[in-house]
């Protein structure tokens, strides 16, 4: 801490006092910026700081410019005047693909005569270079890097920047007389997001990234809009400078230890490595990380460790010969969206895409970026014709991020949901509480027809045997299956004539496709496959019903009677029997013969079995095992797995084993599948 000019006339306890606080007070934001690891609360820094202000009031004599008060001053007379650099600031040839790498390496290795090199290695930050001349340990000047050479003075808005010390840590005399600190001014990702959100609710220009935002940020006349803006820093290197007592370090890797022990932030993600295998290792461990920095980088830098080495390599034009920078794919891009079209998915949810004029981002062409749904678009406001930026990070869809209102002349269009199915053409509906528009012609629907056949084929659905992904596939891009009836029009020829489909398979499906026409109506419900009506609500309305076209034709008001339907639930339903395409399907299932024992109203229905129990063995001829239990239940029967004394019926099949045995030792009488159902109908 230097000392104040003239501490004449302070009483040595305020001076003492004054010198405790600025050094807390620097630690403190070190640990809270730098760091990212506070070590008090708001609060408490918050009495600190107003303690050393009140100090310093009193004693005006006490006040350095370097004091944590003084971060935040008036527009200086000098801002952005020029400011020569003392070490030209140079740029970094890049290398794109692993060969321009492997030249790099070559020519260091040629140059120094080296079999294997070692390389500091850091990220590429994506941001803006400055320059920061320290003498005697102490911020006087800062400066853009400009063309180089010349650059502009934005010291008081550099010094708004809490990450950036306005000394150097550590012990006076260890400190270098004069250096110039390089690094770059950035805004963290979650800032710009901050800053962004802030800018479009009060109507004004948004930046398209961080970089955008840093450097309006950096050119502000008033240092208080730059401190507002909260800009973070990172230092990568050193300019000119005089090491006075100090050593001076031997490798890059010491020089960034000593930047961070005088309490500059330097990336935590820098290391030391051997050679190009190193190098490409470093550039795919930091390209798997890139998405979750906190901020945005745009490469790798990679530097010759040894400082000596790095000085016998020397420079080629503006550029030094001992480091790189090999890039990443750029991950936004600014692009216009020429159309918005709808696609449809397998769950009948309608996703608008947003059509673009290709463009290069994140290491392919984009032709199209997912706009999610209607709310997105709205909140975006995304029109067609618009410029905007376009994301593809990693292996993610490609995103529209933000739209470019400036940009706009006026001929922009907006987009509307269309009211009907654009695969289809079946009635679109949009529930309150969801975000997504969806078409209600789940069997109808060619987007939706293979999920469909599946769920419908599905075991606890009709429990077609052999209608598996592969099969629904064929029969689907083939054109022979439109919708589940159509499944019950399928001859053995047909079916035989299908890829990889032998005689006897395909008899086999057939065989199959014929037993699941004798089903219940719960499982007929649940296979119709509409939207959140899973198993236990088809019983439930199975039970509730007991006939199919009961259900069909209750509104709402007689889907809320049902135990446990709800009025989402209830317009779900309601919007499936509506759609005259699904009524279609459901008349050509029962006319190709489906059919399941019915019932009257469940109140009249219910309880035929009630205080029955049953044991079910051997194979039935039609009813699969859990058709028979739940055609069991559904009139208030029981079904167990093992005869006693107390059960009713057993209901025996072909093959039946011990039960039966037992059935007869305990003289329980012995049903047939034919038996059952004349019970129940
Ligand atoms: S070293 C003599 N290291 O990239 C080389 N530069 O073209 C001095 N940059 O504008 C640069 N991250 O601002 C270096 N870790 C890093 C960097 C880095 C970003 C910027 C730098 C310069 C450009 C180089």
């Amino acid at each position: 801490m230097t000392s104040p000019p003239a501490a004449a006339g302070i009483p040595a306890a305020v001076r003492d006092r004054a010198q405790v606080l600025r050094e807390a007070l620097e630690t403190h934001n070190y640990r809270y910026y730098v760091l990212d690891a506070p070590s008090v609360s708001d609060a408490e820094y918050d009495g600190l700081f107003r303690e050393l202000q009140a100090l310093e009031q009193e004693y005006p004599q006490l006040l350095t410019p370097d004091s944590p008060t003084q971060r935040v001053g008036a527009t200086p007379s000098n801002a952005f005047a020029p400011v020569t650099h003392r070490a030209p600031m140079l740029s970094l040839n890049n290398a794109f693909a692993d060969a321009d790498v492997e030249n790099f390496d070559r020519r260091v290795r040629e140059g120094l005569d080296h079999e294997s090199v070692a390389y500091a290695v850091e990220p590429k930050f994506d941001g803006l270079a400055i320059s920061m001349t320290y003498e005697g340990g102490a911020l006087v000047r800062g400066a853009t890097r400009g063309d180089g050479y010349t650059g502009e003075d934005v010291t008081a808005n550099l010094r708004t920047i809490a990450a950036i010390p306005l000394r150097l840590h550590g012990r006076a005399d260890r400190l270098p007389p004069f250096i110039e600190v390089r690094g770059e001014v950035l805004m963290l990702k979650r800032d710009f997001e901050a800053l962004n959100a802030a800018h479009a609710a009060a109507g004004e220009k948004t930046f398209v990234n961080p970089r955008n935002g840093a450097a309006g940020a950096l050119r502000q006349l008033d240092p208080k809009i730059t401190a507002s803006r909260r800009l973070h820093f990172f230092a990568y290197g050193i300019g000119a400078v005089e090491w006075g007592a100090a050593a001076p370090p031997a490798t890059h890797d010491a020089l960034m230890q000593r930047l961070a022990d005088w309490r500059f932030p330097v990336a935590a993600e820098r290391d030391v490595v051997q050679g190009l295998a190193g190098l490409l290792d470093y550039y795919r461990r930091i390209g798997a990380q890139r998405t979750a920095l906190p901020f945005e980088i745009d490469g790798v830098v990679y530097k010759v460790n040894d400082l000596a080495q790095q000085a016998s390599l020397g420079f080629v034009s503006r550029a030094p010969r001992y480091a790189i920078a090999h890039k990443f794919p750029a991950e936004e891009m600014l692009t216009e969206v020429l159309d918005i079209d709808v696609q449809v998915g397998r769950t009948g949810a309608l996703t608008p895409v947003a059509r673009l004029k290709p463009v290069f981002v994140g290491g392919v062409t984009v032709t199209n970026a997912t706009l999610h749904n209607e709310d997105e678009i709205r909140r975006k406001d995304v029109r067609i014709g618009d410029t905007v930026v376009v994301r593809r990070a990693g292996d993610v869809i490609p995103e529209v991020v933000r739209v470019l209102v400036e940009k706009r002349s006026g001929a922009e269009r907006e987009f509307a949901m269309p009211s009907q199915c654009p695969v289809c053409g079946s009635h679109v509906e949009r529930p309150e509480d969801e975000a997504a528009t969806r078409c209600t012609g789940g069997l109808v629907c060619g987007a939706q027809r293979k999920q469909a056949l599946l769920h419908f084929a599905s075991r606890r659905a009709m429990d077609i045997e052999g209608l598996g992904e592969k099969m629904v596939d064929q029969l689907v891009e083939g054109n022979l299956v439109r919708t589940p009836a159509d499944l019950y029009k399928l001859g053995v020829a047909a079916l035989a004539a299908l890829e990889r489909m032998a005689e006897k398979s395909a008899a086999n499906l057939h065989a199959g496709i014929e037993k699941s026409k004798r089903t219940t109506l719960t499982r007929f419900i649940y296979a119709l496959g509409i939207r959140h009506v899973g198993e236990t609500t088809a019983k439930d309305l199975a039970q509730h019903f007991g006939k199919l076209d009961a259900l069909l034709a209750a509104d709402e008001a007689g889907l809320l009677e049902v135990r446990d339907v709800g009025p989402v639930l209830a317009a779900s339903i309601r919007q499936f029997c509506l759609e005259k395409h699904n009524r279609q399907v459901i008349d050509e299932l029962r006319a190709a013969g489906v059919t399941w024992p019915e019932t009257e109203q469940a109140a009249k229905s219910a309880g035929r079995l009630t205080g029955m129990t049953f044991v079910l063995t051997g194979t039935l001829p039609a009813l699969s095992r859990d058709s028979a239990k739940e055609l069991i239940e559904q009139h208030g029967g029981k079904v167990t797995g093992s005869v006693s004394k107390k059960t009713s019926y057993v209901v025996a099949g072909v093959e039946a084993g011990s039960k039966l045995d037992k059935a007869e030792e305990l003289g329980v009488p012995v049903i047939d599948e034919a038996q059952l159902l004349a019970m129940i109908e």
